[in-house]
C-alpha cells in the first residue's frame, strides 16, 4: 500500500455498528406502512442517503405519497435513528476501528471521512474520534449521494491527494462503487460475495493491514 498517500473510511457499517440501527429504524418505518422489510432489502439500503432510502422502501407500499408525507417520514426515520445512537460512546467502536486509524495515521497517510449520514459528526463525536480525521465531508454539501463519487472526490480534493493515490474503506455495495467510480482503490469490509467489486475484502477492521 506504499503508493498511496491518503485513506478515506465510510462511518456506518465501518467504524462502527450504526448500520444496524438504520436498520431498526427503517424496518419500523417500512412495517407501518404496510411494506415488508428484512436484511435482504435492508443491503440495498447501505451506503443510499436519507430520501433515497425511502423512495425505495416506499416503492413497494400499495400507495403513492406526496412530497410532505415523504419528509415527515423521513423526519420520523431519523427521530427514531436519533433515539437509537443516543447512549453511543467510545465503546460502540468496532474491532480493530481505532487500530486501522492509528496505522493509517502512523504510516503519514491523510485520513478523510466520506459518510453520507447527516448524523456522521455526531456519531464521530459519542465515539471520540472526530480529532483522528484530517478531513470529514459534510453530507450536507453534496448533490448527489453514493453510488456516485462526489463524496469521495470532495473527500480527496479537500485532502490535497490525487483520487488514484486515495484508497477508500466500505461496507456498502453503493459505498464500493462510488469508490470505484471515483477511480480508487477500495477495500471492501464484509462479505466478498455481496462486495464483489472491491478490490479486497476484508471481514472487519481486525483484519486492516497496509502490508
Ligand atoms: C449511511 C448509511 C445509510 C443511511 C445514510 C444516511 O450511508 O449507510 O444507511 O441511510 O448514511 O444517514 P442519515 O443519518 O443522514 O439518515
Ligand atoms: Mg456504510
Amino acid at each position: 500500500m506504499k503508493e498511496f498517500k491518503a485513506v478515506i473510511f465510510d462511518l456506518d457499517g465501518v467504524i462502527t455498528d450504526t448500520a444496524r440501527y438504520h436498520y431498526l429504524a427503517w424496518k419500523r418505518l417500512a412495517e407501518a406502512q404496510g411494506v415488508h422489510f428484512d436484511e435482504a432489502f435492508n443491503e440495498h439500503l447501505k451506503g443510499i442517503d436519507r430520501m433515497g432510502s425511502l423512495d425505495l422502501i416506499l416503492a413497494s407500499s400499495p400507495r403513492g405519497y406526496t412530497a410532505e408525507e415523504k419528509l415527515a417520514l423521513a423526519t420520523e426515520k431519523n427521530e427514531h435513528y436519533k433515539e437509537l445512537i443516543a447512549t453511543m460512546s467510545p465503546a460502540d467502536l468496532l474491532p480493530g476501528a481505532i487500530e486501522a486509524l492509528d496505522a493509517c495515521r502512523a504510516a503519514g497517510l491523510k485520513i478523510g471521512l466520506a459518510s453520507v449520514s447527516r448524523n456522521a459528526f455526531t456519531v464521530l463525536d459519542s465515539l471520540g474520534i472526530t480529532g483522528k480525521f484530517d478531513y470529514v465531508v459534510d453530507a450536507g454539501t453534496i448533490a448527489r449521494g453514493k453510488p456516485d463519487p462526489e463524496i469521495f472526490l470532495k473527500a480527496a480534493r479537500e485532502l490535497g491527494v490525487a483520487p488514484p493515490e486515495c484508497f477508500g474503506v466500505e461496507d456498502a455495495v453503493a459505498g464500493v462503487a462510488s469508490i470505484k467510480a471515483a477511480e480508487m482503490y477500495a477495500i471492501g469490509v464484509g462479505d466478498p460475495r455481496v462486495l464483489a467489486e472491491a478490490d479486497i475484502v476484508i471481514p472487519d477492521l481486525t483484519a486492516f493491514s497496509l502490508a
